[in-house]
């Protein structure tokens, strides 16, 4: 008999792509000498520019004050201390100008294991979940762990055959939507596309949703890095509702992914179910992280300095993403998908192969630069997602990295 299950066996056969690139970097960085050059990483996303400074100052204030590092040391409640769901309630309405009851929130390890919750919750063996295409790549991952593989995915496609973003709303309720579909996700800002969503269109999915009493998850992951800041649509300030689940996590807007920390806004009649699924899951988030949050949450002249700091860190990404842009253009024959927020730029390469995976691995041996494949975010091969968050903080090495993809490129004999 096996010593592991079918289930860890499935996962095994398939890895989440990212974290396997993660792989081959820490064996770039042993052994460096194997390689002609560098590595240059813009796969992942993750924010390489500090957390607010001010966010240290509490997490000392804590460490210096024998009551809160008593508390910070304790088990929290599963869904969160009272006070930091407050402080949270608090960040909502100021910065996002969502108007919150703590009794729609759930503090949690990271959106990534709140989610996972969100789906036992949810959903019975058989239900169908329907995902954009091209989408974030975990959520089948985690669907299929949690569900034992018995949720079936639908894939909705949201960018059209000329490239550009145009979600069909007809092809959602006549093609997609079943009597099984339980639930739907959307990321807005958009991970790989970068594409925001705006009013009309979040509303058309919901309207369609809640007709057939279908829940709409919305990733909010990349709000805080929306270029334009006149372009920032409303419903990131909508009032909880029926069948609305916002997953908000604090580990981009926050840089600070490692802590992992994040909260869910949800209908009121779950979060008993969210309560009991995460009891026996990860029993409480982390108590010292939560009250570190409250102080920073509840504290005014924080909340004012961290409006600026998200302003200007929009700005700076929206700075790496024209420069991305820039660059790439020189390509001839690939097609850009413009990004409006976030961290990436998603761009076609069809016309050099369709085999998105090998001209990524091709791309990592010859010219030592990694970028993620498109086939990776629900099925959208012949396309490449370009991550500038991880050299954010040194434009030249996006440089250096947009040149060598480049003169890989000029060069490139892969096949059609
Ligand atoms: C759209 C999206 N949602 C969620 C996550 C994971 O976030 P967390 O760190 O909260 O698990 C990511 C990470 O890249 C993401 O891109």
């Amino acid at each position: 008999m096996s010593r592991i299950s079918d289930l860890a066996k499935w996962m095994i056969e398939h890895p989440s792509a990212i974290r396997e690139i993660m792989t081959l970097v820490a064996e770039f960085e042993k052994h460096p000498e194997k390689w002609p050059r560098r590595l240059i990483y813009l796969a992942g996303g993750w924010p390489q520019d500090p957390p607010p400074e001010t966010l240290r100052d509490k997490l000392r204030e804590i460490i210096n004050n024998d009551e809160l590092w008593k508390k910070g040391a304790r088990y929290s409640p599963t869904v969160g201390y009272p006070d930091t769901l407050e402080a949270v309630a608090n960040y909502e309405k100021e910065i996002w100008g969502r108007k919150i009851d703590i009794n729609n929130l759930v503090f949690g390890l990271g959106s990534s294991e709140q989610i996972g919750a969100v789906f036992l919750a949810l959903i019975n063996p058989g239900d169908e979940v329907i995902l954009t295409s091209p989408g974030y790549l975990n959520y089948k991952r985690q669907l299929d762990l949690e569900l034992k593989l018995k949720a079936k995915v639908r894939y909705w496609r949201i960018i059209n055959k000329d490239g550009l973003f145009d979600p069909d709303f007809d092809t959602l309720q006549n093609e997609v939507i079943s009597d099984k579909t339980k639930l739907i996700i959307i990321t807005t800002p958009g991970n790989p596309d970068g594409q925001v969503w705006n009013d009309e269109q979040v509303r058309a999915v919901m309207d369609i949703a809640e007709d057939r009493s279908i829940y709409v998850l919305f990733d909010l992951a990349y709000r805080a890095f929306i270029y334009n800041e006149d372009n920032v649509p409303k419903y990131l300030s909508k009032a909880p509702g029926e069948w609305d689940i916002w997953s908000c996590t604090l580990s981009k807007e926050l840089r600070i992914p490692g802590w992992r920390a994040s909260y869910l806004i949800i209908p009121e009649d779950i979060k008993r179910s969210l309560d009991t699924i995460e009891q026996a899951r990860t029993l409480a988030p982390t108590s010292i992280i939560q009250i570190t949050l409250e102080k920073f949450f509840k504290d005014k002249s924080v909340l004012h300095d961290l409006s600026i700091f998200y302003k200007k860190g929009a700005e700076k990404y929206r700075l790496a993403a024209q420069k991305t842009i820039q660059l790439l253009r020189e390509i001839p024959n690939i097609g850009i998908l413009e990004p409006h927020g976030g961290f990436y730029v998603f761009f076609d390469v069809s016309s050099y192969d369709r085999d998105s995976k090998r001209i990524w691995k091709e791309l990592i041996n010859q010219y030592q630069v990694a970028l993620a494949p498109g086939i990776d975010f629900n099925g959208f091969d012949g396309w490449l997602r370009l991550s500038f968050a991880p050299v954010i903080e040194s434009m030249e090495l996006l440089e250096e990295g947009l040149n060598r993809i480049k003169e890989f490129f000029n060069s490139y004999k892969g096949s059609k």
